[in-house]
């Protein structure tokens, strides 16, 4: 029976992720925001047969406070998996030239040193028992620019590069890493993007890919496949050809509300 560690498990993938792991009769740690969100997703999980289930509520950017709580999770039984989830969608609306720097400063302390915060505490452990498996969660949008999120990108960019280069760091000590890169996955998060959204799917169809891609220690799990070798193509292809293609999408993605850097 495994321990589960995951944050942002009051809604949308994380959420879907408990449940797939409860259903497995894990002993799932969940951490998210909204301490009501986070508790119906709990108790869902109870009912879907998790052993036992903890819950923290904290904001991923309160570095102090996520390593308190995360050493002391550990501390009560070794986290077998842990999954650094939560996260913020930001971009550009129709018409708007550049991003709310408010906007994007906030962004980047939860997708970026929100990931830091929750995994760095857990490494000494990890490495320690030569045992134990990280995920962070990226994002098609860490593959390719995409003109219509440039703070997410570069956001979801660096976690793709910090996850690639654990996986190789922690190997020697017994660690595996994954990174997952999701498409569109249906979700909260995505409920107020306009564009056209090729393969999109279930946020419980994504939670059986990632699980079954952590299950097989998978170094990257992608989903789906052919959007992530189209944006690593599109990478190498010439940037002007490949934005002018973007640039035709009428795509529009609601800017975050989320203010300040730590709470
Ligand atoms: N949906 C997609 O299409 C898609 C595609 C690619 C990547 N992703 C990535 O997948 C991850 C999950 O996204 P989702 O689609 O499942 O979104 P979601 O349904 O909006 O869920 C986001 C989760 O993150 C938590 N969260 C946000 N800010 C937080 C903070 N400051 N501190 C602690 N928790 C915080 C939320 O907690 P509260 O609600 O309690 O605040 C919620 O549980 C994100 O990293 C996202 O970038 C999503």
């Amino acid at each position: 029976m495994k321990r589960v560690l995951i944050t942002g498990a009051s809604s949308g993938i994380g959420r879907a992720l408990a449940a797939a792991y409860a259903a497995d009769g894990a002993d799932l740690v969940l951490f998210g925001r909204d301490a009501e969100r986070l508790e119906k997703s709990a108790q869902a999980c109870r009912e879907a047969g998790a052993k036992n289930v903890e819950t923290h509520v904290a904001d991923v950017r309160n570095r102090e406070k996520m390593a308190q709580l995360l050493m002391a999770a550990d501390g009560r039984g070794p986290i077998d998996i842990l999954v650094a989830n939560a996260g913020v969608a930001t971009g550009l609306s129709s018409g708007q030239i550049q991003e709310t720097p408010e906007a994007v400063r906030a962004m980047m302390a939860i997708n970026v040193a929100g990931v830091f915060n929750t995994v760095e505490p857990l490494i000494p452990a990890m490495s320690g028992r030569r045992r134990g498996q990280i995920a962070i969660v990226g994002s098609m949008a860490g593959v390719r620019a995409l003109p219509y999120s440039p703070a997410y990108c570069a956001a979801k960019s660096a976690v793709h590069m910090w996850a690639d280069c654990l996986r190789g760091s922690l190997a020697p000590y017994g660690v595996a890493v994954s990174l997952i890169v999701p498409g569109f996955v249906k979700t909260p998060m995505n409920a107020p993007l306009k564009a056209w959204q090729p393969g999109a799917i279930s946020d419980s169809e994504a939670a059986r890919i990632v699980k079954r891609g952590l299950d097989r220690r998978r170094g990257v799990i992608a989903f789906p496949y052919y959007m992530y070798a189209a944006m690593r193509l599109f990478s190498f292809l010439p940037s002007g050809v490949v934005d002018s293609v973007m640039r035709r999408f009428d795509v529009a993605v609601l800017e975050t509300r989320e203010r300040g850097e730590s709470p």
